[in-house]
């Protein structure tokens, strides 16, 4: 999290006040749900090495301080660890959405900061779980225009549904979730870009996070559902290890069984759906960075690339999921096409 407080909290009014042309610049920010670094998926993500990474800076220790959607996003959203927001689970009591309104931070975090800098700031996709159809209506604070998924749709790749600044939600049948964001997103950096203030805007898919109706597996965007057909999981040096390394474990980790046949090869499903996926991601990314440029704005934007947490699949005999304390779980991407950094701080240094 010390980077995310670092680049979006402390940064914002202290440095970005004087860019290169005196226009500070605008952050696009793009946050997946349940992407791993370890697993490697962005190995096959070419649109984001070569638009983000190659153009500018991976930050390979970027450790999330609670490994699981609801506690990141606020640690995220506040630029503080777990301990201190006292979000600590994706449910009652230790979360979620209920529990961020209740203790006031709702009034208190990034996108009043951003506001009071002088930035336009807009969020798209999912913000914080819990935000649903019942309470829909008290819209996440600070946001000039924030269109976020509600629960039980958010899980939803065909049937997703958005409430606009907490107006009645709207469904989208038949279009992919990746789809609609990236719709979405373009609208806005079409009419962000025509303004005269700086923005931020964040966009979220739920990309590669499991839909709970069975198999439990991500579902990809129709044309992408035959992709690499013999992907399987990496069997990495802690994949499903023998006892002499599982008896090092501790908990209840120590005692799990040996994945069999049929687990692993579900295990191999989900893999591939997750890669299958991300590559709704991948054209959410390319889309974004060809509109910045079309705009004339990409030069004096930070696109940043990041997850809320990570994912294993198969580590350490566990089967799949997050919240661990494994670098697969806690260690995630964190990318920016932040050259243009340099420029701002040789400037602002000079
Ligand atoms: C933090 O949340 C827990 C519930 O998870 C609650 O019992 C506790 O009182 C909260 N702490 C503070 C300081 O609000
Ligand atoms: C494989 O392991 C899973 C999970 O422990 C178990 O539910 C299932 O019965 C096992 N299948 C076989 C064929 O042993
Ligand atoms: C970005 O590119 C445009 C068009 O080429 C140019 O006018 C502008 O000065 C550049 N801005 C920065 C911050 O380099």
């Amino acid at each position: 999290m010390n980077y995310v407080l670092f680049v979006l909290g402390g940064l914002i009014p202290a440095c970005f006040s004087i860019g290169v042309q005196g226009q500070r610049p605008n952050i696009v920010f793009i946050m997946t749900d349940d992407q791993d670094l370890h697993l490697g998926s962005l190995d096959r993500q070419p649109v984001v090495k070569k638009e983000i990474a190659e153009k500018g800076t991976t930050f390979s220790q970027h450790y999330v301080t609670v490994a699981k959607c609801c506690p990141s996003r606020a640690a995220l959203l506040r630029g503080q660890a777990g301990h201190n927001t006292n979000i600590t689970e994706v449910v009652a009591p230790g979360g979620n959405w209920d529990k961020w309104l209740i203790s006031g931070q709702n009034e208190d975090y990034l996108p009043h900061w951003l506001t009071a800098a002088g930035y336009n700031a807009d969020y798209i996709g999912k913000i914080m779980n819990g935000y649903n159809v019942a309470n829909y209506e008290k819209a996440p604070g600070g946001w000039n225009y924030i269109e976020t998924s509600v629960d039980a749709y958010t899980y939803e790749y065909n049937n997703f549904v958005t409430s606009l600044n907490g107006e009645i939600p709207v469904s989208y049948p038949g279009y992919h979730q990746s789809d609609v964001i990236r719709a979405m997103s373009l609208d806005r950096i079409e009419k962000l870009s025509a303004e005269d203030k700086p923005f931020f805007l964040g966009i979220a898919p739920t990309t590669p996070h499991v839909e709970f109706s069975a198999p439990g597996w991500p579902v990809p965007p129709v044309r992408y559902e035959n992709e690499f057909p013999d992907l399987k999981a990496p069997r990495g040096l802690n994949w499903n290890p023998d006892d002499s390394y599982q008896q090092q474990k501790v908990s209840w980790i120590k005692n799990q069984a040996l994945l069999n046949d049929t687990t692993i090869e579900r295990l191999d499903g989900l893999y591939r759906a997750r890669a299958q996926s991300l590559l709704g991601v991948e054209d959410i990314v390319e889309d974004v960075i060809a509109k910045l440029e079309e705009k004339g704005i990409l030069n004096n934007t930070y696109v940043i690339y990041t997850a809320d947490n990570g994912w294993h699949i198969g580590n350490h005999r566990v089967s799949a999921g997050k919240s661990l304390h494994y670098l697969e779980d806690s260690n995630v991407p964190f990318i920016g096409h932040i050259s243009i950094s340099r420029q701002h701080f040789s400037t602002s240094l000079a």
